[in-house]
């Protein structure tokens, strides 16, 4: 069946379902982890569930269906997912909450049968592939109260025009591909996403416009190696475009065409894909953020090579300088796993060592955690929990220390804010966001909310900058 016939199937679901639920005012409510791919993923449950009739509640126990959306890639998520599944099973006895789980820990096969043993009470589980097949599963479960195991191992299709309900009006998530080719050692991506595969241009440039025009002024590109966008369709080589687009460079040229959006961010890239043509996309497209998130892992080539990343500690920083050269006022984040196998400490040095040199806008910074299925599971040398604590707080330490030195340089400055709305934290301010992603907290009127406007920084915070409106 084609792809658009599989949607149009689950439409017609999504009617069956609705039908069933009118007049009983009832609601969902969800649970995702990880990383921002799986939070786009969750816009499409919130969007499909929505149009079967439920509402949104923050609250499991007022929930009629409860959804999780898993991550596998470190440890901390399965002892979260267990213990939300335990407190549900008293909530189910009392009043048969539907219990549905999906996303990347439901491709391991070790993780199903965990809970088909221990938590047989869970209702639907599907994978990364089956996401879109969530209203045939639920109204199977509803028609007989059946449970339903939706998983598929091949690698599963781009399906376009699911419903959507996205968390904020001004800034969306936009996936670009998915999947990845890569395999870093330590990785489980690979495996429970299955091969890179690019969505049309035509659907990311209507998506994007769509979205300009319902008044979204930013977009994030999403992907786990966006800079290979069409590689796998070696779209290059057959000398194939559509209106002009046959790469992730000429993708980025085009989005920043669209009217009324006004800024541009991507996550994450690969160094060893960060190609001259992306770097002068950034360079010439005045809405790309000129934040650069580059996944560093470790700053040791031994490690790096260990890790399968395929570039030195020596590429990295020469490719951040030529980057620094090229593009005014570029800065970077990154993303580090410390206590990789084989990690020595000579080795643990020159991640720091590359730490002082980039000097970071942000660090994210990861325990090396253990895969089943990876390579880096298997790898002898594994370093002691005690030693890898011990270096992720030597890290934090040096990151924060230079978060705070940086953060100093704002004082004063003029930045160019995206208005969120309130601040959680104290709801007589508003907060927004630089274009190097800093937040900034200032006082000003409600209707600034969703604007592009200027403030002066005046003080700083570890995790965040004061500032003051200086025009609107
Ligand atoms: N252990 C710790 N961190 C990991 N990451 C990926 N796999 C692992 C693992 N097994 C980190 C990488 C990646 C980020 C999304 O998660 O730094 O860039
Ligand atoms: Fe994992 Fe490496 Fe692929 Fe990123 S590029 S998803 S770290 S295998």
């Amino acid at each position: 069946m084609k792809t658009i016939e599989q949607i149009n199937t689950q439409k017609e679901y999504i009617k069956k379902v609705k039908n069933e639920n009118q007049n009983k005012n009832l609601h969902y409510s969800i649970l995702t982890m990880g990383c921002r791919l799986n939070e786009n993923d969750s816009e499409k449950l919130c969007g499909m569930l929505e149009q079967m009739g439920y509402t949104k509640t923050e609250n499991f126990e007022d929930a009629d269906i409860c959804v999780f959306n898993t991550c596998c890639v470190r440890e901390n998520a399965e002892d979260k997912l267990f213990g939300k599944l335990g407190e549900l099973k008293k909530i189910k006895e009392k009043k048969g909450t539907i219990i549905a789980i999906g996303g990347c820990m439901m491709q391991e096969a070790h993780m199903v049968e965990k809970i088909n043993k221990s938590y047989p009470y869970v209702d639907i589980i599907f994978g990364t592939h089956t996401l879109h097949k969530l209203p045939e599963d639920l109204y199977k479960v509803l028609e007989n109260r059946k449970k339903v195991r939706d998983i598929l191992d091949i690698d599963g299709e781009v399906y376009e025009n699911l419903p959507i309900k996205r968390t904020s009006n001004i800034q969306a998530n936009v996936t670009i591909m998915y999947g990845c080719n890569n395999f870093c050692s330590y990785c489980i991506v690979p495996y429970v996403r299955g091969r890179e595969r690019s969505r049309h241009p035509k659907d990311i440039i209507e998506e994007i416009t769509k979205l300009a025009q319902e008044g979204y002024k930013e977009v994030t590109l999403l992907g786990q190696n966006v800079n290979s966008y069409l590689r796998s369709e070696k779209w290059k080589e057959k000398g194939q475009d559509w209106n002009g687009i046959n790469s992730f460079a000429t993708l980025l040229r085009a989005i920043n065409k669209i009217d009324g959006i006004e800024r541009i961010r991507f996550v994450s890239p690969h160094p060893k894909d960060f190609t001259d043509d992306v770097i002068e996309a950034i360079r010439d497209c005045n809405k790309i953020c000129k934040l650069i998130h580059l996944p560093l892992q470790s700053g040791s080539t031994n490690v790096l090579k260990l890790m399968n990343r395929k570039y030195t500690k020596e590429q990295y920083l020469e490719l951040v300088q030529k980057m620094k050269k090229q593009i005014p006022n570029v800065v970077f984040t990154t993303d580090i796993i410390v206590g990789f196998a084989g990690e020595t400490e000579s080795d643990f040095e020159d991640t720091l060592d590359v730490v002082k040199k980039v000097k970071f806008e942000q660090v994210f910074m990861f325990i090396y955690s253990k895969r089943v299925g990876t390579p880096g599971a298997k790898m002898e040398n594994q370093v002691p929990e005690e030693i890898k604590h011990k270096r992720f707080n030597k890290l934090k330490e040096l990151v924060e220390s230079q978060i705070e030195e940086n953060n100093k340089k704002y004082i004063g400055t003029i930045q160019k804010v995206l208005v969120e709305g309130k601040s959680k934290n104290n709801p007589k301010m508003l907060t927004g966001r630089t274009e190097s992603n800093k937040v900034v907290i200032f006082e000003g009127k409600e209707e600034l909310k969703d604007k592009i406007i200027d403030i002066q920084i005046v003080s700083e915070h570890m995790w965040y900058l004061r500032g003051k409106v200086i025009s609107c």
